[in-house]
């Protein structure tokens, strides 16, 4: 079990990434994380997406969902970024999604929960891959705010699902990066924002 103030602790420095109880993974993500990251022309802001019925506000600070549920584990990492690939510190990326039996708990927060991004516009979720429901593809929703900005509200999609083609609002530019670990899976999604 990690401690709200451990959770402080890992946010406020880049070694937090690697000080969770999930090591090779956590190291194998930082290692994948340059300190900047390569920007030629301005990046195109994010796609927003539909919010869903199951958002639910005030979710807790938490980077590690593992806990709420069973399913192959995901550590989930990017950057929040300009236009201009300038990082955004202390923006507020919030995370909810199905638990493996594609159900969302609307009575709690187990699979809810968010982060924000640190000096270096880094966030990260070390959480569970989400189950199939009903008329959608696999999908983790998301919401982020800079500042006192607007709320970018999206959705993130997985790779080779068969159900990307047949979802009537998946879009391919909201495509985590996913790759084999040892211990689970590391994905990687950017957030650009017009700050
Ligand atoms: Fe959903």
């Amino acid at each position: 079990m990690i401690s709200r103030r451990d959770l402080v602790a890992a946010s406020l420095s880049a070694a937090g990434f690697a000080a969770l109880a999930l090591p090779r993974l956590a190291v194998a993500q930082e290692a994948e994380l340059p300190l900047t990251p390569a920007c030629g022309a301005p990046a195109a802001t994010t796609k927003r997406q539909t919010e869903g019925p199951y958002f639910v506000p005030s979710s807790p600070l938490k980077r590690d969902l593992r806990g709420d549920g069973s399913g192959d584990i995901l550590a989930l990492s990017g950057f929040v970024l300009t236009r201009q690939c300038r990082p955004v510190t202390g923006a507020l990326v919030d995370l909810w999604h199905a638990n493996d039996s594609g159900d969302y708990d609307n009575s709690g927060f187990r699979f809810r929960g968010h982060q924000l991004t640190d000096e270096q516009g880094r966030y990260q979720f070390i959480t569970r891959i989400p189950g199939l429901y009903p008329g959608r593809t696999r999908h983790f929703h998301v919401k982020l705010r800079a500042g006192n900005g607007p709320v970018l509200t999206t959705q993130l999609y997985f790779p080779d699902e068969p159900g990307n083609a047949r979802d009537g609002i998946y879009d391919k530019s909201l495509l985590i990066q996913i790759r084999a670990a040892e211990g689970g899976k590391l994905g990687r999604f950017d957030f650009v924002i017009s700050a």
